[in-house]
């Protein structure tokens, strides 16, 4: 379910057409739809209810503070994995006993950072880590709890680059090494080994995989119980999938109809780390066509955003799909041809969509990439020089800039010009 639909020939979010807000806003511009972020953080919610779990959004998806304090505000933790993430939790004033904190390469900064803030969890990914944590809550004298996050080698049938949870990945630590870190909890001192954590993967379409790493994590907290360890908390990531093209996602409650059979009276605390399930189609990306050119081969519908804004497709080839924000009326339907959509950096791999049947766009046209609430403007950067995109979070019929566009003096800021 999204928020996001033509009214008549005028594409909305909300009760707010897009095509105001990018008069207003300008574009590049990233819309979000507020209902539709806490339609879905409501899905998950209700589907896990039972067990009540942990909601942790996950901040890498998308970092923006509004949202960030949207979250919050209705029930769920974050899960950060840098100390900037850490300071955007601090600054929408999260609950610090609702974050968990992974990444493979913490450093001692952030790890006191976020000991001094009191974090729930860090889901520790190396025995050098655990030590480095071990030491810092000495320093610190306080105590600290952790999650050994153990790679299940499990293929989640995804994208490689977004897959995390095989043997031949650097997320993790393999069961001997989780099992090793249990038995010698004592020699960390000021930790407290609590909890297990997988994450396999992202855009997870299937239940299979989850299921397959989740048995192989209870089967590990079993072969611990019967070593005389006892595991409180079970993390159980993120990574499910949502319908970019005409994938067939688990919803929230077919998710949970999978997970929870294999919990039941198991007492484990549950964590969930949702990103791309809450925000990816919570949000789309407006631009303007700047230029529409005709080859032999294709037609290239130039865009005023580009790579830079959204890098999914350059990056794995991602599937978005692109609407006009006004309906193109049926006689232009007529001239339908191959076309990329592609923004003015100055790479090739530089496109939104490619080879797609398209209406005909005129210059100054607007469209939306759809999908691209999650790891879209997070994942956005200022390459050749490009300010990065402004974005609004919409609310009924309500509209409010999240975060201005940037200008020319922030691409500056931190540089300077030296003779030498
Ligand atoms: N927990 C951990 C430890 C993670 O590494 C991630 C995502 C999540 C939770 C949230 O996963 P989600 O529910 O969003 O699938 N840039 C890529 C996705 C990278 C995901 C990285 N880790 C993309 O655009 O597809």
């Amino acid at each position: 379910m999204h928020e996001f639909r033509y009214v008549g020939d005028e594409f909305y979010c909300e009760g707010v057409r897009v095509s105001d807000l990018a008069r207003r806003y300008g574009t590049p511009l990233y819309v979000y739809s507020r209902k539709t972020i806490l339609d879905h953080l409501t899905k998950l919610k209700k589907a896990f209810a039972s067990l009540a779990p942990l909601i942790c959004f996950s901040v890498k998806s998308n970092s923006n503070l509004s949202l960030l304090k949207l979250v919050t505000d209705h029930g769920a933790g974050l899960d950060i994995v840098s100390g900037g993430e850490l300071y955007r939790a601090r600054k929408v004033h999260a609950d610090p006993a609702k974050i968990v904190y992974a990444s493979v390469g913490k450093t001692r900064q952030e790890i006191a950072d976020a000991i001094r803030y009191g974090i729930l969890y860090f889901n520790v990914e190396s025995i050098q880590e655990l030590g480095v944590i071990s030491d810092v809550a000495q320093e610190l004298r306080k105590n600290v709890r952790v999650c050994v996050r153990i790679n299940p080698n499990i293929d989640p049938h995804t994208h490689r680059y977004i897959t995390t949870g095989t043997v031949d990945s650097k997320f993790g630590v393999d069961l001997e090494t989780a099992r090793l870190i249990f038995l010698n909890e004592p020699n960390f001192k000021r930790v407290s080994v609590e909890g297990i954590h997988i994450h396999i993967g992202s855009q997870i379409t299937q239940a299979s995989p989850f299921v397959a790493a989740l048995k192989r994590a209870l089967g590990f907290i079993d072969h611990l119980k019967r070593i005389g360890i006892v595991v409180r908390t079970l993390n159980i990531g993120g990574g499910l999938g949502i319908i970019y093209r005409e994938e067939q996602p688990q919803t929230a409650r077919e998710y949970a109809d999978e997970i929870l059979p294999l919990l039941r009276g198991r007492k484990l605390r549950l964590i969930l780390e949702p990103g791309r399930f809450i925000v990816g189609n919570a949000g789309v990306l407006a631009a303007k066509v700047l230029y529409v050119k005709d080859t032999p081969e294709k037609r290239f519908v130039i865009v005023d955003a580009g790579m830079n804004d959204l890098a999914r497709p350059s990056l794995y080839g991602a599937y978005h799909e692109v609407h006009p924000v006004a309906a193109p009326k049926s006689g232009k339907r007529a001239f339908l041809k191959k076309s990329d959509v592609v923004g003015p950096i100055c790479e090739s791999g530089d496109f939104l969509a490619r080879d797609r049947q398209m209406p005909l766009y005129g210059c100054g046209d607007l469209l939306v990439v759809m999908g691209a609430g999650a790891y879209g403007f997070s994942m956005s950067s200022n390459y050749n020089s490009r300010r990065r995109a402004a974005e609004v979070l919409v609310s009924g019929k309500n509209a409010c800039l999240i975060r201005e566009r940037e200008i020319y003096d922030d691409l500056l800021r931190h540089e300077k010009v030296v003779e030498l």
